[in-house]
């Protein structure tokens, strides 16, 4: 049944909001205030939520079941030109929300002019938002377990394999591997808890404030949330339709997650160095260089740890977008979009990147040992040992300092110097002290729930793998 264009009050914007304008905007303006080349990317949020919405009118009596019949046959067919790329979208007509009822107009007549009764784009783009917000939030979660499995994975093989711990960048004492990159597990895994949290504030629906104020049609709300999916609803008209909050919160997860990243990231590139020389990484995953041949160049891992500062200038633009804003909407909101779209595009494709690269590091254990054994590791280990013999913890402090000011003086690793030696730094010293004394003695013996020794580690690797199946 399609209509005349001149009786669709959309097909020319200029007279969509009424008689009541005398001159057209100019094409600057229109522009400037157009969303429809970004927010698009909405529509399948919003013909759901069109649906949604006029089911509801039409059980609660406000329009017509064959007003509803002819609104579904409507959408049905935009949705499949939307999908096929035939859908032609305008810029006059501003964003996604207004080239689709002008669409279903043109397409089914009346019953396309009554789907907005009871409805504000206000409360329509609140709704979109959320609802595809809700969708990425699922998907991201898969994006983050499985960022975990692949360094669990890793993980698995390595809890024998020593490294150096780090403070300062300098050698501290030696860890698994394992351990270090089960650390960021836990990291990935408090991620995941604040997604999950934030995505019950995500979840709630908007639509039934219209504008600001409500309607006073007697739409059913609540059945409107069950049908989306909403856990429940925006509790107060005016917050409805002009907070930003949820996203801000979401560019915070992401900004969180995309700063942990980064110092996977970093370590990766310092790993793969020539003065680390701790992993390899898949040619896949380098770049060469067009001036010097020799070099295979790190370029995910830089630029995953270079778009972390992308993503957290989203949520510097997110933040300082709602700052000020008085109730209720105002059209700046226009404008959490694209921060909010880079941020997801950013984190899904960072995250999927990174789980890959992860899962085809090549590990170099004797540069990891031997990186260990150069940085007198074990020096806690011994003063630990004096400790347990009686001493005082800050006298073996300072006796092991000696000991290993004579070690560097020697060009010698400690467990290197004799026991006669050793013996004359302090008499508490045995034979046995050998034991703590190599990388692995020390790993074995940092048992405590959370410490490096194989054992806990193993735990740990387990604890993690039931975890991220129950996740599914
Ligand atoms: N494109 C607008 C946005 O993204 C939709 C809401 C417009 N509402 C209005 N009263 N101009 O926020």
């Amino acid at each position: 049944m399609a209509q005349d264009p001149s009786s669709n009050p959309l097909a020319n914007k200029q007279q969509a909001w009424s008689a009541l304008f005398s001159e057209p905007m100019s094409e600057l303006v229109q522009r400037y205030t157009a969303s429809v080349g970004f927010d698009q990317r909405l529509w399948r949020a919003d013909i759901e939520g069109s649906l949604a919405h006029a089911a509801m009118l039409a059980a609660q009596g406000v329009i017509s079941a064959q007003d509803l019949a002819d609104i579904r046959r409507g959408m049905a067919q935009i949705a499949e030109e939307i999908e096929s790329g035939r859908f032609e979208w305008k810029l006059e007509l501003e964003d996604v929300h207004l080239n689709i009822e002008a669409r279903l107009t043109t397409l089914v007549g009346d019953a396309g002019k009554r789907l907005h009764t009871g409805r504000s784009r206000n409360d329509q783009v609140a709704t979109d938002v959320r609802l595809w917000l809700r969708g990425e939030c699922d998907r991201l979660a898969a994006l983050l377990a499985d960022m975990q499995r692949a360094l669990v994975d890793v993980a698995a093989k390595h809890s024998e394999t020593v490294m150096p711990g780090f403070t300062h960048l300098q050698v501290a004492q030696p860890v698994s591997f394992a351990h270090h990159l089960l650390a960021y597990v836990e990291m990935f895994a408090r991620d995941g808890e604040r997604l999950a949290d934030l995505r019950r504030r995500v979840n709630r629906l908007p639509l039934g404030a219209a504008a600001l104020a409500g309607t006073s049609y007697a739409l059913d709300r609540a059945a409107v949330a069950r049908a989306l999916g909403f856990d429940g609803l925006c509790e107060n008209s005016l917050d409805a339709v002009s907070d930003r909050d949820f996203a801000i919160e979401f560019a915070a997860f992401a900004s969180i997650v995309m700063v942990h990243v980064s110092r996977l990231a970093e370590e990766i590139v310092l790993w793969k160095s020539q003065a680390f020389g701790f992993i390899d990484l898949a040619d896949r995953y380098c770049t060469g260089s067009s001036i010097m041949p020799q070099k295979r160049n790190p370029d995910v891992a830089e630029l995953a740890r270079g778009k972390s500062g992308r993503v957290v200038g989203h949520l510097m633009a997110l933040i300082t977008l709602m700052k000020g804003q008085p109730l209720a909407y105002n059209k700046d909101n226009q404008e959490d979009k694209e921060p909010l779209f880079d941020s997801v595009d950013t984190l899904a494709d960072t995250l999927r990147i990174m789980a890959e690269m992860v899962g085809g590091i090549v590990v170099n254990a004797p540069a990891m040992e031997a990186a260990a054994l150069k940085g007198y590791a074990t020096a806690t280990d011994l003063a630990d040992y004096l400790v347990k013999k009686g001493l005082p913890f800050r006298d073996a402090h300072e006796v092991v300092a000696h000991a290993v000011r004579l070690a560097i003086a020697a060009g010698e690793d400690l467990a290197a110097l004799p026991l006669e030696r050793l013996r004359a730094f302090h008499p508490a010293i045995d034979a046995d002290v050998y034991d703590v004394l190599s990388l692995h003695g020390s790993m074995r013996s940092r048992a405590v729930a959370g410490g490096t020794a194989p054992a806990q580690v193993l735990a740990a690797i387990e604890r993690h793998r039931a975890r991220l199946a129950a996740a599914g």
